[in-house]
């Protein structure tokens, strides 16, 4: 079994089609606005592809940081002037702050137990200038995932069709997911393959606990871009 993202890294923004990245940047923006204006510098952690990053660049100077070389070579092909950090957001040192840290499309799922969330948010804490704003996209809590279901999905491309089954085991707030690819191009090529995504569950108090205990004044928007919520956290 492959890594996140190990292959799949060059049909995700095909995959992904249906994220309107351009209009949650703009909400993004303007969370930031509220609470820090005239912010000049974001990073994005767990950036993937690059896709909020690209977007963000409209208003701020952008660095992104992810734990996958695939989806940093995609990132640096998309944006080859922006600086792009192999890393880990649970625990990471780049020697500079910014604005603001951002943590969207649930990039922190693959955080798997709360000492690695506390440890994540001391890093962007610690990345951040003092007044600085924090905002974290979760994933599913406890209550939110059902094992026990396969979904499916197939995109077509230009030139290509990508299809992937999901399915998942779930050992208590950990949920295995193992992702089965199959990607067919219009030239007689195929490929198939199966990621294994190691996952975390965690509650809204759990989060809101761990961000005030790493100097955060946070609020929780229950909806957020994609219905998932969103905490949005001020550096004291
Ligand atoms: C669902 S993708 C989201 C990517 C991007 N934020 C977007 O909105 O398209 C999750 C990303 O988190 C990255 N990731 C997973 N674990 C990570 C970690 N511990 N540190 C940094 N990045 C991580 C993955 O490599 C992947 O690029």
């Amino acid at each position: 079994m492959l890594n996140p993202y190990e292959r799949s890294a060059e049909v995700y923004d095909l995959y992904y089609n249906w994220l309107d990245y351009e209009n949650h940047s703009v909400t993004i923006h303007q969370l930031i606005e509220d609470r820090r204006r005239g912010a000049q510098s974001v990073l994005e952690v767990g950036c993937g592809t690059a896709r909020y990053t690209e977007q963000l660049s409209r208003w701020y100077d952008v660095t992104g940081l992810d734990i996958a070389e695939s989806m940093l070579s995609v990132a640096r092909r998309r944006m080859p002037r922006t600086a792009f950090h192999l890393g880990d957001m649970i625990e990471f040192d780049l020697g500079e702050r910014f604005d603001a840290v951002v943590c969207m499309f649930s990039s922190i799922a693959y955080v798997t137990s709360l000492q690695d969330l506390a440890s994540m948010t001391r890093s962007c804490a610690r990345h951040l200038n003092p007044g600085g704003v924090l905002i974290i996209e979760p994933w599913f809590g406890p209550d939110g995932w059902n094992t026990g279901h396969i979904s499916t999905r197939v995109v077509e491309g230009d030139g290509l069709t990508v299809a992937r089954l999901d399915t998942s085991v779930r050992e208590g707030n950990r949920v295995n997911m193992r992702w089965a690819w199959a990607v067919a191009w219009e030239d007689g090529d195929a490929d198939a393959y199966v990621e294994e995504h190691a996952t975390g569950l965690f509650t809204v108090a759990e989060y809101e606990t761990l961000l005030a205990a790493a100097g955060f004044d946070a609020e929780y928007d229950p909806t957020g871009p994609l219905g998932r919520g969103l905490h949005v956290a001020v550096k004291r």
